[in-house]
């Protein structure tokens, strides 16, 4: 479903954010990316969506490459939940920022109240919606961007940090939420127990590059690995140990 080939991408300033970067996500898959800030994970997902001009490699979504010509499309393909909730919020209620989506496609009200309806549902947040969006807490909001995306129906849900804010409840209700969405997930997360909950493939970053790609379990005990890229043993692995 996204087929990223050999892409590296240096910002204006000169920092270079990825290098030589090759992955498949296949259809239906949830898989998580991982690594110490600056790795490069919100880079990767920014690129998905053609936030940023590739400079080097190709990328792929579900067979269509990324780039000027296919941008409307592919956003209507993939939901981006954004790392900072402030960056996609933007309207004066909850409501509209969450119709949003679906009425910029042209939709009929019905299909837009439906969408809408179930987005709100499914993160629990029918109660905010007629709030404004900048004064909501932090975890409030993230759960209004996550719904916000949902409500545009994509097929691949890209999420940066998707947790972060979130209270044990919140979160609890989040992981419980993406184990039943049919949608092919990349997520960037710190949160390595979610990847052991959710995830059934873990890609490892440092410093731009692609240094593991595996099943999650096995790569959070290689602890030379996780010395090396930054990372630290998640909690629910320690007690075991
Ligand atoms: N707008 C920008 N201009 C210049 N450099 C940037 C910009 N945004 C990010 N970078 C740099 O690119 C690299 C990758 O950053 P990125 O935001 O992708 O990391 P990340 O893995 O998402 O980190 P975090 O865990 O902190 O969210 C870092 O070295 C960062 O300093
Ligand atoms: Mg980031």
């Amino acid at each position: 479903m996204i087929t990223i080939r050999n892409i590296s991408f240096c910002y204006p300033d000169g920092n270079r954010a990825l290098n030589n970067v090759t992955i498949d996500v296949q259809k239906g898959s949830n898989v998580a990316v991982v690594g110490a800030n600056g790795a490069g994970k919100s880079t990767l997902l920014a690129l998905i969506v053609g936030l940023h001009n590739l400079m080097e490699g190709q990328i792929e979504i579900d067979g269509k490459a990324v780039g000027k010509g296919t941008l409307e499309e592919i956003r209507k393909k993939v939901g981006f939940v954004f790392q900072n909730p402030d960056d996609q919020l933007f309207m004066a209620r909850v409501y509209d920022d969450i119709t949003f989506g679906p009425r910029n496609f042209g939709y009929p009200p019905e299909k837009i109240k439906e969408l809408a309806d179930n987005a709100l549902e499914i993160m629990k947040i029918g109660h905010l919606k007629d709030r404004a969006p900048h004064k909501l807490s932090g975890g409030e909001k993230r759960n209004v961007a996550i719904a916000a995306v949902l409500a545009m129906a994509p097929d691949v849900l890209l999420l940066d940090e998707p947790s972060s804010y979130l209270d044990p409840k919140s979160r609890r209700n989040f992981i419980l939420a993406m184990e039943q969405l049919p949608h092919t997930k990349l997520i960037a997360t710190h949160d390595l127990d979610l990847v052991l909950d959710l995830c059934d493939r873990v890609i490892i970053m440092n410093r731009g590059e692609v240094v593991a790609d595996g099943a999650p379990r096995e790569l959070f005990l290689n602890e030379k690995l996780m010395e090396c890229s930054g990372l630290e043993l998640p909690l629910s692995l320690q007690t075991r140990k």
